[in-house]
C-alpha cells in the first residue's frame, strides 16, 4: 500500500509516499481502507519538532483520525464494510495512522458511523468532523458546561477547531466574542455570524473588557499558554476558562503564579481529546445532523501525494476551515 512515512522530524515539503505492506489484522485490532482523514495542527507538530520525542516510535504514518471502511474485523464486533471513525489513543504517534491506504487500529479507538449520519452527510463532510468537532464538542459542554445565557470567548476563532466551536456554541444561542489575527479572518468570523469578532493584536483582555465591563462567562482558548496570563483576565466571576488549543507556539506555562494570576473565583480547566466514546461520538454527530451544521471545509485532496501541500496550506494560515483528504 502507498503511505506517508516518517522517519525523522522534517518541512513539509520533505514529506514523503511510499510503498509499504498492508498491515496484518492482529486480536484487538481492527484492519480499515482509509476513505479519508482530516489533517490536522499536532500533525504539523509532530513532522516539525515531536516526532524527536522519545515516546514516538519511528518510522511512524502519521495521521491522528480518519474515516475507513472494516475490511478486516479482528476479534471485534464490526463486519466488513462497515464505516468507522478512528481518531486518537496514540494513533499517528505510537502507533501507524491514518495518512495511508489501509490503517490497522486498536478497535478502543474505533467507532462506528451509523446509518443516519451516513444518510445525512456526505462523505466529506463525515471526513472533516470526528477530531475537529469531538474537540470542540468536548471543550463547549463537558469541560465549560456552556449554557445558552453565556457571553463565549474564543480566542483563536478562524482555526477549524474554532469554526466548528462556532457552529456548535450558536445552537446553544451562547453570545460569541471570536478572535482573528487579521481583517480576512474578522470578514469570515462575520460571515459565521459571530456577535463579536475582534482583533487579537497580542493583548485581548482590555477590548474584551470594553464590550463586558464585568468580563465573559466562558472562554474556549485555542492560542494557549503563551497568552494565558492575558486570556484569563477577561472571565468574569465565576467564569471557566478551557484550554483545548497550543496556536500560539507554548504547551507550557512559564512565570505562572496559579495563587497571583487566576484571579479569585475563576476556573481553569483544560480539554484533551484522547479519550473518544461511541456514545459521545453518536451524540455529536446526532447533535450536527439534528441542528443541520455543515461543516466549513477549506480544501479537499485526493491522493496521498499531495501531502506536503496539504501540510504547507496548513502551516501558511491562508485557509480558515478543515483540510481532509477524501481517498475515494
Ligand atoms: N486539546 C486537544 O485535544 C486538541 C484537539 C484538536 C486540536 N487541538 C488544538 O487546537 C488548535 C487548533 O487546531 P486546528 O487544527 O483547528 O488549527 P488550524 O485550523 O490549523 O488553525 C489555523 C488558524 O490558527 C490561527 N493561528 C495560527 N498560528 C497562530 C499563532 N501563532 N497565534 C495565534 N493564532 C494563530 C490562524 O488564525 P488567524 O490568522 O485568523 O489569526 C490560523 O488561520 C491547535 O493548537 C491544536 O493543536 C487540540
Amino acid at each position: 500500500m502507498k503511505a506517508v512515512v516518517l522517519e525523522k522530524t522534517c518541512k513539509a515539503d520533505e514529506l514523503e509516499v511510499k510503498e509499504v505492506p498492508i498491515p496484518k489484522v492482529v486480536k484487538d485490532k481492527v484492519l480499515l481502507k482509509v476513505k479519508g482523514f482530516g489533517i490536522n495542527r499536532s500533525e504539523i507538530i509532530l513532522r516539525d519538532y515531536e516526532a524527536d520525542e522519545d515516546y514516538i516510535d519511528l518510522p511512524v504514518i502519521p495521521g491522528i483520525e480518519c474515516i475507513g471502511e472494516i475490511v478486516g474485523p479482528s476479534n471485534s464486533s464490526f463486519k466488513k464494510g462497515d464505516i468507522v471513525a478512528c481518531l486518537m489513543g496514540g494513533m499517528g504517534r505510537t502507533f501507524d495512522g491514518s495518512y495511508a491506504e489501509y490503517a490497522l487500529i486498536p478497535i478502543k479507538n474505533t467507532f462506528k458511523v451509523r446509518e443516519n449520519t451516513l444518510k445525512n452527510l456526505s462523505l466529506e463532510e463525515i471526513i472533516s468532523i470526528p477530531e475537529t468537532y469531538f474537540t470542540a464538542y468536548g471543550s463547549l459542554y463537558e469541560c465549560l458546561n456552556l449554557k445558552s445565557d453565556d457571553v463565549l470567548l474564543i480566542r483563536g476563532a478562524t482555526s477549524a477547531t474554532g469554526i466548528s466551536a462556532i457552529q456548535l456554541a450558536q445552537i446553544t444561542g451562547a453570545k460569541i466574542i471570536a478572535t482573528s489575527r487579521n481583517q480576512k479572518g474578522i470578514e469570515k468570523l462575520e460571515k459565521l455570524g459571530v456577535d463579536y469578532p475582534i482583533i487579537d493584536d497580542g493583548d485581548i483582555c482590555q477590548k474584551v473588557l470594553d464590550i463586558f465591563p464585568e468580563g465573559v462567562e466562558k472562554v474556549l482558548d485555542l492560542i494557549g499558554p503563551s497568552k494565558l496570563n492575558d486570556t484569563i483576565k477577561t472571565l468574569k466571576f465565576r467564569g471557566i476558562l478551557c484550554i483545548t488549543g497550543v496556536l500560539g507556539g507554548e504547551e507550557y506555562v512559564k512565570n505562572f503564579n496559579p495563587i497571583a494570576d487566576v484571579p479569585n473565583g475563576r476556573y481553569l480547566t483544560g480539554f484533551y481529546s484522547n479519550y473518544p466514546t461511541q456514545k459521545i461520538m453518536d451524540d455529536m454527530f446526532d447533535f450536527i445532523i439534528k441542528n443541520n451544521v455543515k461543516p466549513v471545509i477549506s480544501a479537499v485532496f485526493n491522493s496521498l501525494e499531495d501531502i506536503s501541500k496539504a501540510h504547507i496550506l496548513m502551516e501558511s494560515n491562508k485557509v480558515q476551515g478543515k483540510i481532509i483528504f477524501k481517498l475515494d
